[in-house]
């Protein structure tokens, strides 16, 4: 009997994928398909795939071609089946020409001529068209329009601006001014806005107003009281405003989070977060350029995460200790953020004019957390304890810095209309009263 084995994702079954199927089977006798797993896909940065691995399965299933199917689930797995199953022809569509040469070692290895015109990335941009218009002054543009096109969909419309300096080549040819936001809103079905936080109310209302999605850079608004004019207006035309804040999409972030929350280090005591970068600084000769944020904003909402979400947000005090630039009184060039819960403390350093190591410590009653720098990026973290021996490792593949699932989240959270829960309404909420203290110079010392 003639073993024949494949492999593909199978996202949303197409004809390109039954033909596939056919010749496969009809290379042999007996007709094994592989369906990669979820994280599989994953890390080889197939973000987009709709159809969960059991659909996608049941869809293969349904065709009647296959007589067994297996799941791919690591690198380098088709060599330990083909041994495993006693294969005998290995076939897979002629995009992948060459690449499964490596293979011919182990059995024969048939390329199929790929069907024209069909594709699950081109069904999947076709049912999800996202327009995202861009508001603001910052480098970070850049990496959102880079990011959007690993977004199956995601189109950039425009992107209005006070200052096209750091504008990519890509960008600058999108490129309108302020006075045309209403137009740009016009053409968007969402917009993400990173202007400074102090214009994002008047910014935010007015995409809201005109009934486009909202992802913000956070912190949302610098004052609760505008937080929830803008939540409740949101709420009335249907929309959604959600927070951006890379973070929280980073799989070592969260799955942190779930092991901390799971007891892996015992009570959670204190959380210390620390977040600086002195780039921006430099870049302005240590002058406050007009759009570059203050440290509290910049790095506040990121370092104020860990805390909230592992400690929550009813904390009893804090202490606000700020060192501000020059007689500028809202410019910090570094901010501590004193937290004290009922049975546990919390602390933030955020600075844009001071440097500092930048990690996350999460201490507990049976050993600790250390994420090393820059934490807000990482893909590897330690849970360590008084035992060295019991010490454990994690890593997750960050790509993009986690703003590429952040865009694909909030793509996903407009066309189902349910919020994304990465960042919650009270984590938010929260964030913005500790900003809007900072504002108002509430519990602060100015050192
Ligand atoms: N295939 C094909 N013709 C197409 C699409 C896919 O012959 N039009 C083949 C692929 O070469 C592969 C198998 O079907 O052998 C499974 O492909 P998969 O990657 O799941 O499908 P794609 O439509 O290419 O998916 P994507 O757009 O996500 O890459």
């Amino acid at each position: 009997m003639k073993k024949v084995i494949t492999y593909g994702t199978y996202d949303l079954l197409h004809y390109g994928h039954i033909r596939l199927l056919e010749r496969a089977k009809a290379l042999g006798d007996y007709l094994i398909v592989g369906v990669t797993a979820d994280s599989f896909d994953q890390q080889r940065g197939k973000l987009n795939v709709e159809q969960s691995l059991m659909e996608r399965i049941e869809a293969v299933r349904a065709t009647g071609l296959a007589d067994e199917i297996i799941v791919e689930e690591y690198e380098g797995q088709k060599i330990d089946d083909i041994r495993r199953y006693g294969v005998d022809i290995f076939t897979v569509g002629s995009d992948w020409r060459g690449k499964f040469d490596y293979l011919k070692e182990y059995c024969e290895v048939v390329y199929l001529d790929r069907t024209e015109g069909i594709s699950s990335t081109e069904l999947r941009s076709e049912q999800h068209a996202l327009r995202l218009g861009l508001i603001g002054e910052s480098p970070i543009l850049n990496k959102i329009e880079r990011e959007s096109h690993f977004v199956n969909g995601m189109q950039i419309s425009g992107v209005c601006t006070e200052d096209a300096t750091m504008l990519s080549e890509t960008l600058h040819q999108l490129v309108m001014p302020m006075s045309q936001l209403s137009e740009l809103i016009e053409k968007s079905d969402a917009v993400y806005v990173i202007s400074n936080p102090r214009r994002h109310f008047e910014h935010i209302k007015q995409i809201l107003s005109q009934g486009r999605h909202v992802l913000c850079e956070s912190p949302i608004a610098i004052a609760p009281e505008q937080l929830s004019e803008l939540r409740a207006l949101a709420k009335a035309k249907g929309c959604l405003l959600v927070d951006s804040l890379k973070t929280a999409y980073s799989m070592a972030y969260s799955r942190l989070v779930l092991l901390a929350k799971s007891g892996a280090i015992g009570d959670i005591v204190s959380v210390d977060a620390t977040c600086t970068s002195l780039a921006g600084f430099e870049a302005t000769e240590k002058k406050k350029a007009a759009h570059l944020w203050n440290s509290i904003c910049a790095w506040g909402p990121t370092a104020m995460l860990p805390i909230f979400q592992l400690l929550g947000i009813d904390y009893c005090s804090k202490t606000i200790a700020t060192h501000l630039l020059g007689d500028d009184s809202d410019f910090d060039a570094f901010t501590k953020v004193t937290f004290t819960y009922p049975h546990a403390v919390a602390s933030l350093k955020v600075g844009q004019g001071v440097k500092s190591e930048g990690s996350l410590v999460v201490s507990g009653t049976k050993g600790y957390i250390y994420v090393p720098a820059p934490w807000w990026k990482t893909d590897y973290f330690e849970i360590r304890y008084e035992n060295p021996a019991n010490n454990r490792r994690y890593f997750y593949q960050l790509d993009g810095e986690g703003l590429r699932y952040e865009l694909l989240s909030f793509m996903k959270a407009v066309q189902s209309g349910r919020p994304m829960g990465y960042v919650d309404e009270p984590t938010s909420d929260a964030i913005v009263a500790v900003i809007s203290d900072f504002y108002h110079k509430k519990n602060t010392v100015i050192i």
